[in-house]
């Protein structure tokens, strides 16, 4: 028997299916529930509302378990590469070697960006935020790539990601050589993705930039750890975006804008900049964790809560351990490290955050190591960016590829003026 939800409203009582997900998750199916009723339902910034069913990641908050496409986090963490998981997420299988090697030759052909870009960036201020760069330059991939606008067959997709994941870098390299007045740094064919990235940020005409090895890792698992998140705040912007039938590019390109706010992907630069106040002697970290509690401060302890999470985070978990090995490894000594510990140990001991369930997120740890291997924090969000590109591009695929997908238009409950008349400027 079809287990259902009861509804009565107005001494009317209607069944509603519900869905059961491959992890046990239940939803209440209320696709038919204005037609039956009239009543929409109401849930500001659908904390408790499903926008879609998805196959490529599972979260459970409440044990701290994430899963791409089954395979749990610390596994990948461990075992796997960046490329590998960007197949992983889209296609929805770890690669086989002639798939990988396929796919790793798309992304060494693709690296370069086609020379008018380079008129494009001088079009912006040195000082620009790189994220705004970011998100015109992806667009403008739609400019240069027409022929993918229309992604019919799976050669021309595979072809479109491959150069989505490629010139992100690229382009991401290229913003930070010109806030720095530096030249642009072509690409090398010879570099896997993530040495070939550090090599345009770092290398320089007469010199080039091959990454430590550990440096190269460190990157690398920062970049697994990104890749994807279910329905996070910008996922479901590309998802929106793209259910108007717009294109890839333009759909990532949303999602980078999405990424950008403090309370999303722009809390990792927000995190650095509240352990370096608090170095310079600005704050203490007890009067951090006494401000983050008064809600008239319109402080807030950043790379703390989660909306999902309300036990550890296990990507901050792993980053953390990170850091203590990548920050040895390169004989970095950072007091930054040791304050964010400082917090974290203040706050789990802290009835207020252990009774709103705020652990550390993903966004807590992983500027102290971007900054260990010389990420400038400008640049952080830009790097969460290039990590989430492999998970925007499988939820934009995802939702392509289903034929029951509709275009996104959410209702609402208006509480404007009712029916009033116009009135003439001389009776105003
Ligand atoms: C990411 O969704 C994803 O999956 C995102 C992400 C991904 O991979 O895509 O995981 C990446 O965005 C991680 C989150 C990065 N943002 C931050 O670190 C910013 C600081 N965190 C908060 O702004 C907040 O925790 C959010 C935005 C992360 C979650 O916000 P919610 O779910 O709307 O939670 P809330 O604001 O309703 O908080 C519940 C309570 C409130 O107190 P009460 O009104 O119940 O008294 O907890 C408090 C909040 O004031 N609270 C905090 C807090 N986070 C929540 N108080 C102080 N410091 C904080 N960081």
């Amino acid at each position: 028997m079809a287990r259902t939800a009861t509804l009565t409203i107005d001494g009317k009582t209607i069944e509603l299916p519900i869905v059961v997900g491959s992890e046990g998750e239940i939803g209440i199916d209320i696709s038919k529930l204005r037609e039956q009723t009239g009543a929409i339902t109401l849930d500001p910034s659908f904390g408790n509302t499903g926008a879609c069913k998805s196959a490529i990641t599972f979260i459970d908050g409440d044990k701290g378990i994430l899963r791409y496409r089954g395979i749990p986090i610390e596994q990948l963490a461990e075992k796997s590469r960046f490329i590998e998981v960007a197949w992983l997420l889209i296609f929805g299988h770890l690669p086989k070697k002639d798939e990988l090697a396929r796919f790793s030759q798309r992304l060494t052909q693709n690296a370069p960006l086609h020379e008018a870009f380079k008129h494009h960036f001088e079009g912006f201020p040195v000082n620009a935020p790189p994220m705004a760069m970011l998100s015109a330059m992806i667009n403008t991939l739609s400019c240069f790539h027409t022929h993918f606008l229309q992604l019919d067959d799976a050669e021309a997709f595979e072809e479109a990601a491959a150069r989505l994941i490629s010139k992100v870098r690229t382009i991401a390299a290229y913003s930070y050589r010109r806030s720095m007045g530096k030249p642009f740094i072509y690409p090398d064919p010879n570099l896997k993705y993530v040495a070939n990235f550090l090599h345009m940020m770092f290398s320089e005409p007469y010199q080039q930039y091959i990454a430590p090895k550990e440096v190269e890792d460190a990157l690398n698992l920062i970049l697994v750890l990104h890749a994807d998140h279910e329905q996070n705040c910008s996922t479901s912007t590309v998802r929106v975006v793209g259910s108007s039938k717009a294109n890839m590019f333009t759909s990532c390109a949303a999602g980078v804008c999405a990424l950008w706010g403090p309370l999303h992907g722009g809390a990792n630069v927000a995190v650095l900049e509240m352990l370096e106040s608090i170095y310079r002697g600005g704050l203490t970290p007890q009067q951090c964790i006494e401000l983050a509690k008064d809600k008239n401060s319109g402080f807030k302890l950043m790379g703390f809560g989660h909306r999902v999470y309300k036990n550890f985070d296990p990507r901050a978990k792993i980053l953390k351990e990170s850091c203590h090995k990548v920050l040895n490894k390169l004989g970095v000594n950072d007091p930054l490290l040791d304050i964010a510990m400082k917090l974290e140990e203040l706050a789990l001991k802290d009835q207020y955050f252990v009774d709103r369930k705020l652990y550390p997120n993903v966004d807590f740890y992983s500027g102290i190591i971007m900054k260990a291997i010389g990420i400038p924090v400008n640049m952080f969000t830009v790097m969460f960016s290039i990590g989430r590109m492999p998970g925007w591009i499988a939820h934009w695929k995802e939702q392509h590829d289903d034929a029951t997908a509709r275009i996104s238009r959410p209702r609402q409950i208006y509480t404007g003026p009712t029916i009033t008349d116009y009135v003439p400027m001389d009776q105003r």
